[in-house]
Formats: C-alpha cells, sequence, structure tokens
C-alpha cells in the first residue's frame, strides 16, 4: 500500500463518524510503537513531523522510517507535516514525499493566513497533497512559540466558511478550547462544542481538526511523577470529549504530548528500578510498549477508527 494523502480517509472518518489518530513522530521507536498499535486495530493513521521535528531527526531518516513502516505493515498511512510556518518549509515536504502538509498561518491577520494557505493548496493540489490550514489560535507551547491563554481566540464560525471556500483546503484546524502541551485547564476542563457544531453544521461534510487534543493520561503521570519526573497538576482533554467531538465532524485528532509522556514515563521507571543496566534497548523498548498501548487505547476507545484501514484496501 503506498502512503496516501488523507482525502479518501477522511472522508471515511466522516461518514462513519470516527477519527483518525495524528500522532507526531521524532524516532524509530516512536513510529514503532504507533504503527504496531495501528496494525493491531487495522487503523489508519496520520504520522506527523513538526518543524522540530525535522530538525531533531533529519527529514531524510524520518520519511525513510514512515516507508519502511508502510512496508512492514502494509497500513494506509499519511505523512503529513505538522504546524508548517511557511510555503516554503510546505514545499520542502512536498517535494520531499509527504502526502498531506498543514500550514498554520493562525498567528496572521485573516486576508494573510488566506493568502498563504491559498498558494500551499495551488502548489500541494497539483501534486495530490492535501492541505490543513489552521483559523483561531490555540493557547499553549509549541516549538518556542508560547501562547497564553489570554492570546487565544476561539475560530469564529463565519470566517471558517469563507476561509474554506476561498482557500480550497482539505481540512481545517479549529480552535475550541484544546491547546498544546500537558497543562490545559486550570480549573475542570470544558470544550466550546456549542461552537464546533455550528462550525461543523455550516461546512457540511467538511473535515475539522482537533489540535491539542492530549488527554494527560493519569496512569503515566503518576508513573513520571513516582519515578523521579515533576510534572505537578498536568491536565488533559476527557476522553469522553475527544469521542463527541469525532461526531461533529472531527476527522483528525493530534497527539504528542501523551506519547511523551508515556514514553518517558517507562523509561524513567527502568533507569530507576535498574541502575546498573545501561543498554538503550532495555529502556527504548519499554518505551516503545508504552506508546503502543496508548495509541490502542485511542484507536479502539476514544477515537472509534478501529477497521478503518479495511475500507481503504
Ligand atoms: O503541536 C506541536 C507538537 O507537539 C510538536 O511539538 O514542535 O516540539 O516537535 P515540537
Ligand atoms: P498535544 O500537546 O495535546 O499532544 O497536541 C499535539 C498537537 O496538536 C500537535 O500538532
Ligand atoms: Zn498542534
Amino acid at each position: 500500500m503506498p502512503l496516501m494523502n488523507s482525502r479518501e480517509i477522511f472522508k471515511n472518518a466522516y461518514e462513519g463518524k470516527y477519527a483518525i489518530g495524528a500522532f507526531n513522530v521524532n524516532n524509530m521507536e516512536i513510529i514503532q510503537g504507533i504503527v504496531a498499535a495501528a496494525k493491531k486495530e487495522e487503523s489508519a493513521v496520520i504520522l506527523q513531523v513538526s518543524a522540530g521535528a525535522r530538525k531533531y531527526a533529519n527529514p531524510i531518516y524520518l520519511r525513510k522510517l514512515v516507508e519502511a513502516a508502510i512496508e512492514e505493515t502494509n497500513l494506509p498511512i499519511v505523512l503529513h507535516l505538522d504546524h508548517g510556518d511557511s510555503f516554503e518549509l510546505c514545499k520542502s515536504c512536498i517535494d520531499d514525499g509527504f502526502s498531506s502538509v498543514m500550514i498554520d498561518g493562525s498567528a496572521l491577520p485573516f486576508e494573510q493566513n488566506i493568502e498563504m494557505a491559498k498558494r500551499v493548496v495551488d502548489y500541494a493540489h497539483e501534486r495530490n497533497v492535501t492541505v490543513e490550514a489552521e483559523l483561531g489560535k490555540l493557547a499553549g507551547v509549541e516549538d518556542e512559540v508560547n501562547v497564553s491563554i489570554e492570546d487565544a481566540t476561539y475560530t469564529n464560525p463565519d470566517q471558517a466558511v469563507e476561509f474554506v471556500e476561498r482557500t480550497g483546503i482539505d481540512s481545517l484546524a479549529i480552535a475550541i478550547g484544546t491547546s498544546h502541551g500537558a497543562y490545559k485547564f486550570t480549573g475542570e476542563p470544558s470544550l466550546d462544542f456549542a461552537r464546533l457544531e455550528k462550525i461543523s453544521n455550516m461546512l457540511p461534510n467538511f473535515p475539522l481538526v482537533l489540535h491539542g487534543a492530549s488527554s494527560v493520561i493519569p496512569k503515566y503521570l503518576e508513573m513520571c511523577n513516582m519515578y523521579g519526573g515533576q510534572i505537578p497538576g498536568a491536565k488533559g482533554v476527557p476522553e469522553e470529549m475527544l469521542n463527541r467531538a469525532s461526531k461533529f465532524g472531527v476527522c483528525k485528532i493530534n497527539v504528542d504530548t501523551d506519547l511523551r509522556m508515556a514514553m518517558t514515563a517507562a523509561i524513567r521507571k527502568v533507569m530507576i528500578e535498574n541502575p546498573k543496566e545501561f543498554d538503550p534497548r532495555k529502556y527504548l523498548g519499554p518505551g516503545r510498549d508504552a506508546i503502543e498501548e496508548i495509541v490502542r487505547h485511542k484507536i479502539s476507545q476514544v477515537f472509534g477508527s478501529t477497521g478503518s484501514a479495511l475500507k481503504l484496501k
């Protein structure tokens, strides 16, 4: 099965009212953990690479690892650029063989966001690559950019319709209260479902995307802290809210923090319990297993994409 763009995958997800997990990848063990889970669940999956991941791992290594994952699993896999901040970066990924890109102009004024997204769409669609863009501003930390809660803005539904029409994008990331990182809520978690429903009704059959959608899984948060970590009071998006969002046009749910936390927790445990151990396989292996466990849980219990690969073959 070749690398796929997101078009057909999202069409099926929209109709079936489930979401596809989009997981951030930075190295071999992370990729292997994710695809092992997707294979067991026979689910399509999106592997996404941030600018930071490209810098860390070198894009060629990541692309080759993803090619290996496809060869090994025969799954429908999308290789996606996460938070591309310029036309040049998107073009470079498209030229490198990515099947999907995100152009993130959410920090720009509306007209400039449209202009940049449209330019990427024109280049990408000629090459059968799908494009995600973002409208509204999420709070939280991505790379070196830190958006405070006061500076975050929820997506305006009327603008969303105009944005989609004028850019020709394939999916739209919206801001309804999720945020990047491990500290998403100070009080009770809440998302603006009325806004999501309105956007979804105004954009029928159009795939929406939720960024900043990690749940901060208590088991791994506690494990991190128990074995010397210091991540007090972290809080994520409750799983039932993500599942509910998948019924209102949300076809892609982004997860990075939960992978980081699961892998770190497993590694911390090995390090503390086995101070004499210095074989990297002895801690990276459990890190990979932890990723597989949570991705499998998300696919089967939260996003509902189990079996989605079967309809795409
Ligand atoms: O949304 C951001 C992702 O969590 C990627 O994080 O830029 O540190 O790789 P990163
Ligand atoms: P989390 O920080 O909630 O995992 O969000 C990841 C994300 O949105 C990547 O684009
Ligand atoms: Zn994001």
